[in-house]
């Protein structure tokens, strides 16, 4: 008999950005604005889908503060403005935003903004979107086990599993673009029965037609979960 695997929390790496204004001889900011788009056609695709519940994207890992300072900044105020003018879309759509990473480097304009988003939007139900932010999983998990111990409980997969940033369900679909076939400290502990996507396309050509391919492919495969 055929089953179908249910699609609720989808992760997304997305990657490609640079390389495709390369290849229109752009400036690699130019990438992430088209990226931005492609955030917001994929978020309200994933709104409107009617089994996910969480997206969670990787926006700017731990390593990024490492790329130009003028680009690291550009990343900034596009995260700003994306959130400032998304604000009646995330209403329209019931999306719910927020973050997990450790927010403490960011600007206090950009604290501002990602709390006022939270706050806003907090009582939405149809999404959650949450975006990774100066995200590095080893941090993460490094930083949970510190939460269990100042606690004084017993280090279990339960206790730490329940400190880390995100209390969303396990991932069921990961999917990286750009043809690059590797994790990146990404959601390390809640990947760990996800099935895996990796496609060649660069993120600003990701569409909602290619991830609902995707998904038809991730509801057919075998999940065993570590069993038989
Ligand atoms: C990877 O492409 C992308 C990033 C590091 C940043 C992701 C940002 C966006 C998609 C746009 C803004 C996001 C939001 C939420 C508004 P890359 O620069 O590493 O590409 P490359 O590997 O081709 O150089």
């Amino acid at each position: 008999m055929s089953k179908t695997n249910i699609l609720q929390h989808l992760a997304i790496i997305m990657d490609g950005n640079g390389r495709w204004a390369k290849m229109r001889e752009k400036a690699r900011t130019q990438g992430h604005k088209v990226g931005a788009e492609t955030v917001r056609a994929i978020t309200t695709y994933c709104a409107k889908h009617e089994t996910i519940e969480t997206l969670t994207l990787y926006a700017f890992s731990t390593e990024n503060w490492k790329r130009p300072k003028m680009e690291v900044s550009f990343l900034m105020k596009l995260l700003d403005n994306y959130l400032t003018n998304e604000l009646d879309t995330y209403m329209e759509l019931g999306t719910r935003f927020e973050t997990i990473g450790d927010l403490s480097p960011f600007s206090p304009k950009l604290k501002k903004t990602i709390e006022k988003t939270k706050e806003a939007t907090k009582k939405n139900t149809k999404l959650v979107q949450v975006l990774a932010l100066n995200y590095g999983s080893r941090d993460e998990i490094v930083r949970a086990a510190n939460r269990v111990i100042a606690d004084k409980k017993v280090l279990t997969e339960e206790s730490l599993s329940a400190a880390l940033d995100s209390p969303y369900s396990d991932i069921d679909l990961l999917i990286r673009t750009s043809g690059e076939q590797r994790l990146s400290n990404f959601l390390l502990w809640q990947l760990s029965y996800s099935e895996l996507f990796f496609t060649e396309t660069l993120w600003p050509d990701f569409s909602p037609q290619e991830l609902e391919k995707i998904i038809e492919n991730f509801q057919l495969r075998d999940r065993k979960f570590g069993g038989i």
